[in-house]
């Protein structure tokens, strides 16, 4: 029997729609997994009552088949589903990790990446690997189609979850069909600036270069109170702010003293707009990790 934790995640970061992707301190999925002879999962934890344990409709059911590795697995939900942190990834992620070590696979953390991606896809409609490429790895991931680059970072970070639901396809719904050259171009500007931050271990750039003019803006009308959370997340010392993937979660980037008040004053200014939320106080951390 293996047990893994493998951490919630944010992916797009504003300016890496698609691409960006931080595995974050917490919280996480602890998914225990024993051989067998075909699949079984059991679901617990938070927003359970809404996750299949059908294999055929739960992601880490499409991993288990992919490596062609059946098991009883056991999904402790520590990442609340349909919240923009990636809760299906962690699911996936675990599973691949844990199944690739049952079976002895020999795969590594990169090879498993389009793996988890695909069990992923069975709830999320389509792969992508923004998320579990940081759960499974770790750190600051740049997912591409050909392979990820992932880079060792510490950036703190606070995660605003309100209790919102936005289902990701609804969000990928409002995306505009094109971008003006002066848009791309600081979406560009941002992104390098971003990922200079991460391997620099520089909230102040990091948070510069999360800025996104083309998606955010439209996904934002979808999370009640985003404008005015922002705004105090900045006012309390934010160096960045913005919806933490498909939402409805808010992250912003500070330095390590600014975290208390901004997980404050996010969790106060979504009060305002008559939404609970709880925020996170936390930082880029480690990828999967196997207990024996
Ligand atoms: N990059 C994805 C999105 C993450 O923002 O839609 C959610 O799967």
């Amino acid at each position: 029997m293996v047990t893994v934790r493998a951490p919630a995640t944010s992916a797009n970061l504003g300016s890496g729609f698609d691409v960006f992707g931080a595995a974050l301190g917490r919280p996480a999925d602890v998914v225990r997994l024993e051989k067998a002879d075909y699949t079984t999962i059991d679901v617990t934890g938070v927003g359970s009552q809404y996750i299949p344990e059908d294999p055929e409709k739960n992601t880490v059911g499409a991993v288990a088949e992919a490596l062609e590795a059946p098991a009883h697995i056991e999904i402790d939900k520590g990442v609340r589903p349909a919240s923009g942190l990636g809760s299906s990834a962690a699911s996936a992620a675990a599973a691949a990790v844990g199944l690739n070590e049952l079976y002895d696979r020999g795969l590594t953390r990169e090879e498993l990446v389009p793996i988890a991606a695909e069990g992923e896809a069975v709830v999320s409609g389509a792969a992508h690997a923004d998320n579990v490429a940081p759960s499974i790895m770790g750190g600051f991931t740049i997912a591409r189609n050909d392979g990820v680059t992932a880079v060792d970072a510490s950036i703190p970070l606070v995660t605003c979850l309100p209790e919102i639901v936005v289902s990701t396809r609804d969000a990928r719904g409002v995306i505009p069909d094109g971008a003006r050259l002066e848009e791309v171009v600081d979406v560009v500007a941002n992104a390098a600036t971003l990922a200079v931050g991460m391997t620099r271990d520089d909230p102040a750039l990091v948070g510069r270069g999360m800025s996104d003019s083309i998606i955010t803006p439209e996904r934002a009308k979808l999370i009640e109170g985003y404008g005015s959370v922002r705004n105090a997340a900045f006012e309390a010392g934010a160096t960045g702010v913005t919806i933490s993937g498909a939402g409805p979660a808010v992250i912003a980037a500070c330095r390590e003293t600014d975290r208390r008040s901004i997980a404050s004053a996010m969790v106060d200014a979504f009060a305002d707009s008559d939404v609970e939320a709880r925020a996170y106080q936390t930082r880029i951390g480690e990828g999967a990790r196997v207990f024996r």
